[in-house]
């Protein structure tokens, strides 16, 4: 392997890491950001307090920003959720979905049985 090849297999391989780094919210952060959410979702997003308030706990990170983002713009039109969405910033979206994204949910995968 020459030098050159080294030093562009390191740097790329850096920039990697730390695209993957800066991708991901900060969990720990969303858990305190989100607990505005709990009082509809219910602690760590599992239980809701009607059926119409989908549980959050084990969504897909990426599924739970884009829904939130949704809000946000007007694509998705909610009254709730606009509100509370509204009040976010990308950062705040990245690190309240890692929150949820790591809880342990009660999603199940729809099967025909
Ligand atoms: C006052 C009750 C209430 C509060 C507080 C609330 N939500 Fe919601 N949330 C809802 C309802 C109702 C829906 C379903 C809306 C719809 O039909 O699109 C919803 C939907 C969602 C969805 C879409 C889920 C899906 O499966 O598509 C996400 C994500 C979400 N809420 C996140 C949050 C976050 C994050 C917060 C806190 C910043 C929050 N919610 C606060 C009532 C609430």
């Amino acid at each position: 392997m020459t030098v050159k090849f080294k030093i562009l297999l390191a740097t790329s391989l850096l920039s990697l890491i730390a695209t993957s780094a800066l991708a991901g919210g900060d969990s720990a952060a969303g858990e305190e950001k989100a607990v505005v959410c709990q009082s509809c979702h219910g602690p760590s997003g599992n239980q809701s307090i009607t059926p119409d308030i989908p549980v959050l706990a084990g969504q897909y990170e990426d599924y739970l920003e884009h829904a939130l983002k949704a809000y946000r713009s007007g694509d998705r039109q909610q009254a709730v959720m606009s509100t509370f969405a509204g009040q976010l910033s990308d950062q705040d979206i990245a690190d309240i979905a890692a929150y949820f994204a790591e809880q342990s949910g009660d999603l199940k995968d729809l099967s025909i049985n």
